[in-house]
C-alpha cells in the first residue's frame, strides 16, 4: 500500500510515520521539507497514492491547502483528514478554516474518513508554559480535554489501514480539566511558585468555550494521561 502523509515531519505525523512504516505500507511524507517538497499553499505536483493522510496545517490556509491537495489527487482510494473537536461550533478563525476542509473532503468525491481530535498534550504543554513566564500567571476560563499526540497517531494509523469510514467518533484525552488546573500541574512539576488568576475569555468564541462546546461529551478517550506526557518529558 502506498500512503502520503502531509505534514508527517509535525508532532503528529512524527508519531504516525513510523506506526504505518511498521505496518509494511511504503510511505512518503509531503511537507515544505518532506520526500515530497511542497508548499501546499502554492502549486502542488500530482499526488499518485492509494491512501492519503492528511495532517499538515498551520496557523492559517489549511482550506485552501487542502482544497489544492484534494485538486492534485491522482487515483487516491481513501483520503484521512485529521480535525478538531469544535470546528463546527467554536467561532474562531483556524476552526473555520479546519470545517471549510472536512467540507472540501466530503465534496471531494474521493472517499475519505475525517478524526476530529482534541487538543494535544504538546499544544497544552506550548500554552501552559507560555502563560506561566508571568509572575502573575492570567488564565483563561477554560475547560480543554487535551490527547496524548501518540494516541491520536495509533488512532490514526488504524484508520488509514482500514477502509474509508466518514466522520468517525472524535478522540479527546482521558480527562477534563480547567485549563488553571493544567497550568497549575505545569508549576508543579516545575517546582515554580505562581499565583493564578482566572480571565474571562471575549466575545463569541469565549461564550463558545465557556459553554463548553469545544468539549467532546460522548468521543472516544485516549489512555495517556496529562500527568504521565509532563513527567515523561
Ligand atoms: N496540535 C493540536 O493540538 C491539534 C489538535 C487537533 C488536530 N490537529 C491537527 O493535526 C494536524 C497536525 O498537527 P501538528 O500539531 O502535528 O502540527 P505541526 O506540529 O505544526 O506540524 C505541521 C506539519 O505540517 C507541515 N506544513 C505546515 N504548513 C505546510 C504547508 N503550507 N505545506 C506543506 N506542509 C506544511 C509542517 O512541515 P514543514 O514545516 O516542513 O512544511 C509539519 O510537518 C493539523 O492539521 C492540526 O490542525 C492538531
Amino acid at each position: 500500500m502506498k500512503i502520503v502523509v502531509t505534514g508527517g515531519t509535525g508532532t503528529l505525523g512524527r508519531h504516525l510515520v513510523p506506526l504505518l512504516r511498521e505496518s509494511g505500507a511504503g510511505v512518503t511524507v509531503l511537507s515544505r521539507r518532506g520526500d515530497i517538497a511542497c508548499d501546499l499553499l502554492g502549486d502542488v505536483p500530482p499526488i499518485e497514492a492509494d491512501v492519503v493522510v492528511h495532517l499538515a496545517g498551520g496557523q492559517k490556509g489549511d482550506d485552501v491547502a487542502t482544497r489544492n491537495l484534494l485538486a492534485a489527487c491522482r487515483g487516491v482510494r481513501h483520503f484521512v483528514y485529521i480535525s478538531v473537536i469544535g470546528a463546527d461550533t467554536v467561532p474562531l478563525a483556524w476552526l473555520r478554516t479546519k470545517l471549510a476542509s472536512e467540507e472540501a473532503v466530503e465534496a471531494s468525491g474521493i472517499p475519505f474518513t475525517i478524526l476530529r481530535a482534541a487538543q494535544f498534550h504538546d499544544l497544552a504543554l506550548t500554552m501552559v508554559r507560555g502563560l506561566a513566564k508571568l509572575p502573575i500567571v492570567p488564565v483563561p476560563a477554560m475547560r480543554l480535554q487535551p490527547v496524548d499526540a501518540r494516541d491520536v497517531a495509533a488512532r490514526l494509523a488504524g484508520l488509514a489501514l482500514g477502509r474509508p469510514a466518514g466522520r468517525v467518533t472524535d478522540l479527546a484525552g482521558p480527562a477534563d480539566f480547567d485549563l488553571r488546573e493544567l497550568v497549575r500541574g505545569y508549576l508543579t512539576v516545575e517546582g515554580k511558585r505562581r499565583l493564578t488568576v482566572p480571565i474571562p475569555l471575549p466575545g463569541k468564541a469565549g461564550k463558545a468555550y465557556r459553554s463548553g462546546l469545544n468539549l467532546s461529551l460522548d468521543g472516544d478517550r485516549g489512555a495517556r494521561t496529562w500527568e504521565e506526557f509532563l513527567a515523561g518529558r
